[in-house]
């Protein structure tokens, strides 16, 4: 089976993309492959955790390439061009990408964002759905575009907000729901499904 080559953009932890890599690698059926992960940020956690998975690794620091993004993006393209990556996950990759670099590989990129869009765009976005009284909180997969996480959406997970939570508990009971969602989104995205998907009781609110 000729599988879709995936390369995974990271700045840290890496949580995202190693359950993408693992959703890859745990099913011989499974029609992508991952081929490459690539950091900004040479010390990123996600490249030892990456290379423990087998998966080969690259680090473009973005720091020498100031003020400069097309040029610290071509230096990205030497590694990405090198994997023969097809489709690009962004998976905590926190640099802002050109029009250029984006048009390159649009319709081939996909973004993990951690609120329900279009609402909290950016930074900050458990913060800012606690400050807005949202009952509700969650997170997106996107096709990347050049507007800043307004690419078409392809799938949302949701969970509750509870009276006592700040914004790192937040984070925390929302990452392992991206670790669901993005998993099953890149799968039927892979495979020419292009319907939402919506994962509504990913965590049962507690009674
Ligand atoms: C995740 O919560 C992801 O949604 C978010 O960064 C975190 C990365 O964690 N992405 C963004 O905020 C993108 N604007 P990870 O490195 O453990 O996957």
């Amino acid at each position: 089976m000729r599988k879709t080559r995936v390369a995974i953009l990271i700045s840290g932890g890496g949580s995202n993309m190693i359950a993408l890599v693992r959703a890859m690698l745990a099913d011989p059926e499974h029609p992508a492959e991952p081929v490459l992960v690539l950091s900004n940020d040479p010390r990123a956690k996600g490249l030892e955790l990456a290379a423990e998975l087998g998966v080969p690794t690259a680090a473009v620091d973005h720091r020498p390439f100031k003020g400069d993004r097309a040029a610290f993006e071509a230096e990205m393209m030497a590694p990405l061009r090198a994997s023969g990556a097809e489709l690009l996950c962004l998976a905590g990759f926190m640099r802002v990408l050109t029009t250029g670099f984006i048009e390159t590989w649009q319709g081939r990129m996909l973004n993990i964002h951690p609120s329900i869009l279009p609402l909290f765009t950016g930074l900050h976005t458990h913060a800012r759905a606690l400050e807005a009284g949202m009952a509700v909180h969650g997170c997106t997969v996107h096709e990347v575009t050049p507007e800043l996480d307004a690419g078409p959406i392809l799938g949302q997970a949701v969970i509750p907000v509870r009276p006592e939570d700040s914004p790192e508990t937040l984070a925390a009971r929302l990452l392992p729901v991206e670790h669901l969602l993005y998993p099953a989104v890149l799968r039927r995205f892979v495979s020419g499904d292009r319907r939402k998907l919506a994962l509504l009781r990913a965590e049962e609110p507690a009674s």
